[in-house]
């Protein structure tokens, strides 16, 4: 084991030496392409979370994994060290299996707030342990904080008894879990290691472990307004995933769903809520009620409970009485009349045709320049900010017609939100389209995978 050899002072010797290793020799290890061992990631994580070790190493050290990768062994090492940093939820006392699901995130993915309510409707209880929008992807949390009164800050205890109660929470992760992972996470997003599979994973993983999911679903989104741009790299980070689980003990599957266009017809909060409602109410956009169907199946297979069709639970109406009581719980006004934007703008379509691209990265752009999202973690969101789309790829429109309502309380947020659609969509002429499958693959078991997770997603994919 290498110790520190520049030291300025006896103090500092003396903490030096009271660690098991030292920063520098396990950066080495990783530039150098070799394999770190479960002591050296148990020790750094854990002294990255103590402060021994600095930000500036944590990031050499993020970046030399960018670079180099990680084995399985390492991956799930990290993954349970990350854990280990904070606090363990368990909900196996509860009266009703537990099922969970997470998504990457993307445009328009609103299918939280009907899915947690329509798998409890089949009597299996969902824990959504959720979080706030970055940048051009939409957060659960600022959604449903648009509903009067709603709040998301609940004790373990809250949780319990609602789950017992009404089957369905979706809450804030509390800053016990997974501390490790939130230092980690701020560090990526500010030194270029955000894209780094095994980190990625790792950050997710350790998240939805230390929740105490019994199952997991995930849905991986590929695609422009997602992380993962194709779907050899999403697919990379979905057996990356499952693996994880398998590692932990908890089943893992992976769904691997459209993100080139935005899911549904809205892209915001409140009007993400609207749609949601809609769904919940037996109707809303094909493409949300298909995803909302097969997660729901999925995370009901997970817990044997296959012989109930959630199809019929959105019809029959007890999904949207599972929602109503799920809202009320947790302080808000189901019935209240929702916020609405101050300021409405319209974008036509320039000539007749058959909209044949809909680009989900500029209209999440355009939405988070309407006030729907933030660029800073502490910045405020509208509630009735964001786009409203009239038509979707595949759709015949004629010149003049709205496509595209934008939506803000601040009417100067116009131009630049205008200014990301510019190139956001094309109509063609007697032109054909064949509409992507919404859901693209499925993973679950990772036996044929390769063992080495090598690099970043736009490294592997040249
Ligand atoms: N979501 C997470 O929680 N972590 C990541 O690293 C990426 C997305």
């Amino acid at each position: 084991m290498v110790r520190r050899t520049l030291v300025t002072g006896i103090a500092e010797v003396s903490s030096a030496m009271a660690e098991a290793y030292d920063a520098v020799e396990v950066i080495v290890t990783k530039r150098d392409g070799r394999t770190l061992s479960d002591g050296q990631i148990d020790w750094v994580v854990d002294a990255y979370t103590r402060g021994v070790v600095a930000a500036e190493q944590m990031s050499a050290l993020a970046m030399a994994i960018l670079l180099n990768g990680m084995d399985r062994r390492e991956i799930s090492r990290w993954t349970q060290a990350m854990i280990a940093s904070g606090e363990r939820m368990d909900f196996s006392a509860l009266s009703r299996p537990t099922s969970d699901k997470h998504s990457t995130g993307g445009v328009g993915d609103k299918v939280t707030l009907p899915l947690a309510p329509l798998v409890a409707a089949c009597e299996v209880a969902v824990p959504q342990l959720s979080g706030r929008g970055l940048g051009h992807t939409g957060g659960t949390l600022d959604k449903l904080e648009s509903i009067p009164g709603w709040r998301c800050d609940l004790t373990y205890d809250d949780m319990i008894e609602q789950l017992e109660k009404v089957g369905a929470v979706i809450c804030a992760a509390g800053s016990t879990l997974a501390p490790a992972d939130k230092l980690l996470y701020g560090l990526r997003d500010v030194t270029g290691t955000v894209e780094a599979v095994p980190l990625i994973a790792s950050s997710i993983m350790s998240k939805k472990i230390a929740e105490g999911t019994g199952d997991l679903v995930l849905d991986v989104k590929v695609g422009s307004g997602a992380f993962m741009k194709d779907l050899q790299s999403a697919r990379e980070l979905a057996r990356t995933m499952v693996d994880l689980g398998k590692d932990a003990g908890v089943t893992t599957v992976a769904l691997l769903t459209d993100m080139d266009t935005p899911l549904g017809l809205t892209a915001g909060n409140v009007i993400e809520v609207q749609e949601s409602l809609e769904v919940l109410a037996g109707g809303g956009p094909s493409d949300v009620v298909e995803l909302t169907l097969a997660l729901a199946r999925e995370m009901l297979t997970a817990v044997g409970r296959d012989d109930v069709d959630p199809a019929d639970k959105l019809a029959d109406g007890s999904a949207m009485d599972v929602w109503r009581a799920m809202i009320t719980a947790q302080g808000g006004d189901a019935q209240a009349a929702l916020p609405t934007a101050r300021h409405s703008q319209t974008v036509s379509a320039p000539s007749s045709g058959v909209l044949t691209r809909l680009d989900a990265l500029s209209v999440g752009v355009a939405a988070w320049r309407l006030g729907a999202g933030r660029a800073r973690k502490e910045d405020p969101v509208q509630a009735g900010a964001g786009v409203v789309m009239h038509a979707k790829p595949g759709d015949e429109v004629t010149a003049g017609q709205p496509l595209l309502t934008l939506l803000t309380d601040e009417p100067d947020r116009f131009a630049r939100a205008e200014d990301s659609l510019a190139e956001a969509f094309d109509i063609q002429p007697d032109a054909t389209v064949v509409r992507r499958d919404i859901i693209l693959d499925r993973i679950s078991d990772s036996s044929d995978r390769a063992r080495s997770v090598s690099a970043s997603p736009s490294r592997t994919n040249r």
